[in-house]
């Protein structure tokens, strides 16, 4: 499966729920995990797990890695979760349009010995986000309830479409969605005429104390936070959630796959 996270402007939490994602996915299932920084330039994907790679998705392109898989492994991190990653490189103008076809090989190659491929694409949909998506089983839009990021949104909504990804395979994550004075989900809904699939409180001490520990937040003590991210990698994967979760942390994110109107 690949799964997509799209951010809808910058700094809206897109790396932050891509890692999370991935590194639940990889405890919840115990199945191969493997996280690809496709962010257009540099990307912050091994920094947020405190991993110094020496390669990157780049170095994979470079030597034409896709064309004998099992050699993917030699570009790959093994972060102390079980997560592999594959980083990005310090390339600010690549991967480059004229790179579509080694892209979409590459997503191939992995999604062909790993079962989960978790891609941060980034917020533009320039390359490599425009050949991920197309390849992707599900695309998690992420958004901040903030106006200006709204507005991106329901633009992006709209391109994804017209560059012809099935509607059904579209989700939204509002992140901070508990910042006071925001609006509200359902306010938003009714704006963009999308449902919101998932929603993951603003918690700075909590992210952030993951990132400066180059660890995923589940690795930390249970939080409100830490129940969100389980329950969006548990719909995800189709993994039942454990009764830890639904008797003690309070779960607000929901999986709402069924109502996503367009
Ligand atoms: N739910 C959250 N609550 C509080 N802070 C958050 C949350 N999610 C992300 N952040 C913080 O927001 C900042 C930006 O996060 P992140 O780097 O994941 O965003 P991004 O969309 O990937 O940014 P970029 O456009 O630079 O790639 C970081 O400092 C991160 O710790
Ligand atoms: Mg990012």
């Amino acid at each position: 499966m690949i799964v997509s996270y799209l951010g809808t402007k910058g700094g809206t939490g897109t790396t932050t729920l891509a890692v999370n994602g991935a590194a639940d996915i990889r405890r919840i299932t115990n199945r191969s995990t493997v996280i690809v920084d496709f962010k257009h330039g540099p990307g912050d994907v091994a920094l947020f797990l405190g991993l110094r790679p020496r390669y990157s998705v780049l170095t994979a392109l470079d030597h034409l890695a896709w064309i004998d898989p099992s050699s993917l492994s030699k570009y790959v991190v093994e972060h102390e979760c079980g997560l592999h990653v594959l980083a990005a490189g310090d390339d600010f103008s690549r991967p480059a349009a004229r790179e579509v076809e080694a892209v979409e090989q590459t997503v191939r190659a992995l999604n062909s010995i790993y079962d989960y491929v978790i891609l941060d694409v980034g917020t533009s949909l320039m390359m490599p986000a425009a050949a991920a998506l197309q390849l992707s089983d599900q695309i998690l839009m992420v958004a901040n309830p903030d106006v200006p990021c709204l507005r991106n949104l329901q633009r992006l909504i709209d391109a994804v479409k017209t560059a012809g990804v099935p509607r059904e395979r579209l989700h939204i994550i509002l992140n901070r969605a508990s910042e006071f004075g925001v609006l509200s989900t359902a306010q938003i809904e009714s704006v963009l005429g999308f449902n919101i699939s998932y929603s993951v409180n603003s918690d700075y001490r909590t992210v952030a104390s993951a990132v400066n520990s180059g660890v995923p937040v589940s690795a930390l003590r249970a939080s409100e936070i830490n129940g969100q991210l389980d329950t969006i990698a548990r719909a995800i994967t189709g993994v039942p959630e454990m009764s830890r979760y639904r008797s003690g942390v309070r779960v607000a994110a929901q999986a709402d796959h069924g109502r996503a109107e367009v």
